[in-house]
């Protein structure tokens, strides 16, 4: 089976072939950009040299590193023996240089109420909610959980962990509380930040219970601040839950931020993988903060008086990169909007462009599908002639979607840059760079200053130009992760084992002949729905947690906005009858296990499943299956009936 093929992109194949376009960079933005060609020969001559410079001229150190790397695969060292804080690098020093007045955040609340958070407010606020976690005990090293909404004390909160050397893992506010607990216990944290809850749709969405309900199976929890964004009041457990305006508002404005090693454990991000049980992506100080800066100064040529908004949940690693640590570092001004792009109307993204000259905007595929879909009068009746570069992320953009945000967004005028990274790898590593790369519509171009792709066969070995095969990274780079949160093994058979010697991604990847990177897709088990990674055994553990349940297999269908939705395919226990209700039941079952987004779309009811002869579901029958194309290779299939019995059931797949 091809690589194309497992990762279920076929049509897209064509649709990259076909795509003859090219755009050769501006030459007026080409003027002004703040990278030229030459960076690819300097970082790539000696990339350790190259990056020990950047850390020196980006980083403020306390205490000056010495070796730039250690490298004993699969284990990185990055500017060893160096000192930092990464808040201090975020905001401290930018105030010192005298831009306390320059606003940091326009923030923007779905009801329409905003904040403006300047330097010296970032500064005060976050020194304020770094007291406060020291007089709940809080010290280096502890873990602080966060699960809040899009609100400025999500950042502040990052940051004040940041600034005492508390590593943080900040929980999507859409996940569930077993989500929630289950990471709580994996990495033991002390502390959960959380809130009454946010605005979505017009709605009041809740977290509080769900906080609680995950406190109630996660005993590391002390202390828990609660941040009053209704003030609607809530059930506050005495001695435990704090409000955030009492805990936080009394402090004194001065902590001084606590100096780490480079290698400090800076974040734990949860993600998915092929298993059920999430994995705990580790990053770092020094080479974290690094990669993020200097990508989001590279990519989005970032300038003092850009307004830059990347328009992702701060839940997910790319807000953590390109909403806080990249754009602090580089003292640059951003927006963050609380809620959904449709509410009050489809326009709300369009209007924020315009009422506040953004000239940056960074999102995902889905997002622009979704615009799409809405037409062009919602943007057409908006000034966005303030935009000078658009971002895509998360999933690959297909070519229609990368031409109408360049036409209809960008007015046919800026560069758009795909941007190829992941939870692992911390910064963006295959990406133009504006003014310098000419792009084609789909295509994340080619590997970042410093950083070695390659594209290889199942051997390991590289592919041609114009082949397709799997996508790794040969050397190391100073974002990457550092381990899988206490399970090395995991960590070295993951990214490691697949290939020898290479770090292994879990995408596949077409090289053209002319070098240009076009990303498949996943080739693991592992769905993208609209740009999150959601692995199939999570989603199938939850469907058999459920009382009716005998079996089930999920696999990821196509889908025309979110990339690929999830399909169920279900087997209840004897004695329980399929029914519209409990297929309702079922998906709210996920839904409540671990998240709304992890809803599958579609659902099944199914006598049996494909397997192969030693018990294997053979999961690319029921891709077939669920995309309505003609079946693979069956030779291995124990019973051939099967198959058909579920295709003449298909029409019955129930779509929500
Ligand atoms: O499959 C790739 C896809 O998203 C995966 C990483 O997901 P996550 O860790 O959640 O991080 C998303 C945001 C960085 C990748 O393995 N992906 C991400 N960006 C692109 C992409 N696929 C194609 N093109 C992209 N630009």
């Amino acid at each position: 089976m091809s690589v194309e093929s497992q990762a279920g992109r076929g049509p897209e194949i064509e649709n990259l072939l076909a795509e003859k376009r090219t755009f050769p960079p501006d030459p007026a933005f080409t003027a002004r950009a703040n990278v030229t060609a030459a960076i690819y020969d300097e970082a790539n001559a000696d990339y350790v040299g190259f990056w020990e410079r950047q850390a020196k001229e980006r980083l403020s150190w306390y205490t000056p590193f010495g070796e730039t790397l250690q490298w004993d695969l699969p284990d990185a060292k990055w500017f060893v023996g160096g000192e930092l804080n990464v808040a201090y690098n975020c905001v401290d020093r930018h105030v010192e240089r005298g831009l306390g007045d320059r606003v940091a955040y326009h923030w923007i609340g779905e009801p329409g109420d905003t904040r403006t958070l300047t330097y010296a407010d970032l500064l005060r606020e976050v020194s304020k909610a770094a007291n406060a976690l020291l007089e709940l005990g809080v010290r280096t090293g502890d873990r602080v959980a966060i699960y809040l909404p899009m609100i400025p004390e999500l950042p502040i909160a990052m940051l004040a962990c940041a600034r005492i050397g508390a590593p943080h893992t900040v929980v999507f506010g859409g996940f569930s509380a077993e989500a929630l607990s289950g990471r709580i216990n994996d990495c033991g944290a002390k502390v959960l930040i959380t809130a009454d809850g946010g605005w979505r749709r017009g709605k009041k969405v809740g977290l509080k219970h769900h906080a609680d309900e995950a406190c109630t199976d996660a005993p590391t929890i002390e202390h828990v601040i609660v941040v009053d964004r209704f003030g609607d009041g809530v059930h506050m457990v005495p001695r435990r839950d704090h409000w955030w305006h009492d805990i936080v508002d009394r402090q004194s404005e001065s902590c001084p931020p606590v100096p780490v090693d480079a290698e400090h454990m800076l974040y734990l991000l949860y993600t998915s993988g092929t298993t059920a049980k999430p994995k705990g992506i580790l990053h770092t100080s020094a080479g974290y903060l690094l990669g993020s800066a200097f990508t989001h100064w590279a990519v989005f040529d970032i300038k003092p008086d850009d307004v830059y908004w990347c328009a992702a949940d701060i839940g997910w690693v790319t807000g953590h990169s390109y909403i806080v640590y990249g754009p602090l570092a580089n003292a640059s001004t951003g927006i963050i909007y609380e809620g959904a792009p449709d509410t009050p109307e489809w326009d709300r993204w369009w209007q924020i462009v315009e009422d506040y000259k953004v000239t940056i905007l960074y999102t995902a595929p889905t997002a622009i599908r979704a615009f799409m879909k809405q037409g062009e009068t919602h943007p057409a009746g908006h000034d966005l002639s303030s935009l000078r570069l658009l971002g895509s992320v998360g999933e690959p953009i297909n070519p229609e979607a990368w031409r109408w945000y360049r036409e209809v967004i960008g007015g046919d005028r800026v560069p758009v840059v795909d941007t190829w990274w992941q939870t692992e790898t911390g910064m963006i590593l295959i990406s133009p760079l504006p003014g310098v790369t000419t792009t084609k519509p789909g295509s994340a171009t080619f590997p970042m200053p410093g950083i070695e792709a390659d594209v290889v066969d199942a051997d390991g070995r590289s592919v041609p130009l114009g082949g397709g095969g799997y996508l790794v990274l040969k050397r190391p780079w100073p974002a990457m992760l550092r381990g899988i949160y206490g399970d090395p093994e995991r960590y070295r058979q993951t990214y490691w084992s697949r290939f020898p010697g290479m770090y292994f991604a879990g995408d596949g990847a077409k090289r053209d002949e002319e070098g240009y990177l076009w990303l498949l897709g996943r080739v693991d088990d592992v769905m993208n729905v609209a740009g999150h990674r959601i692995s199939t055994t999570e989603v199938e553990s939850a469907l058999v947690d459920h009382r009716s349940v005998a079996e089930a297999a999920v696999v990821g269908k196509t889908d025309a906005i979110s990339g690929q939705a999830i399909f169920a395919f279900v087997i209840l226990k004897a004695g329980q009858q399929p029914s519209d209700a409990l297929g309702v039941q079922l998906r709210e079952h996920v839904a409540y296990v671990i998240g709304p987004i992890a809803r599958p779309k579609y659902l099944m009811f199914v006598p049996d499943l494909p397997k192969t002869r030693s018990g294997k579901i053979m999961r690319r029958l029921l891709r077939d299956i669920a995309e309505g194309r003609a079946l693979g290779d069956v030779t291995t299939l124990a019973d051939a009936n099967v198959v058909d019995t579920i295709r003449s059931n298909t029409g019955q797949a129930e779509e929500e």
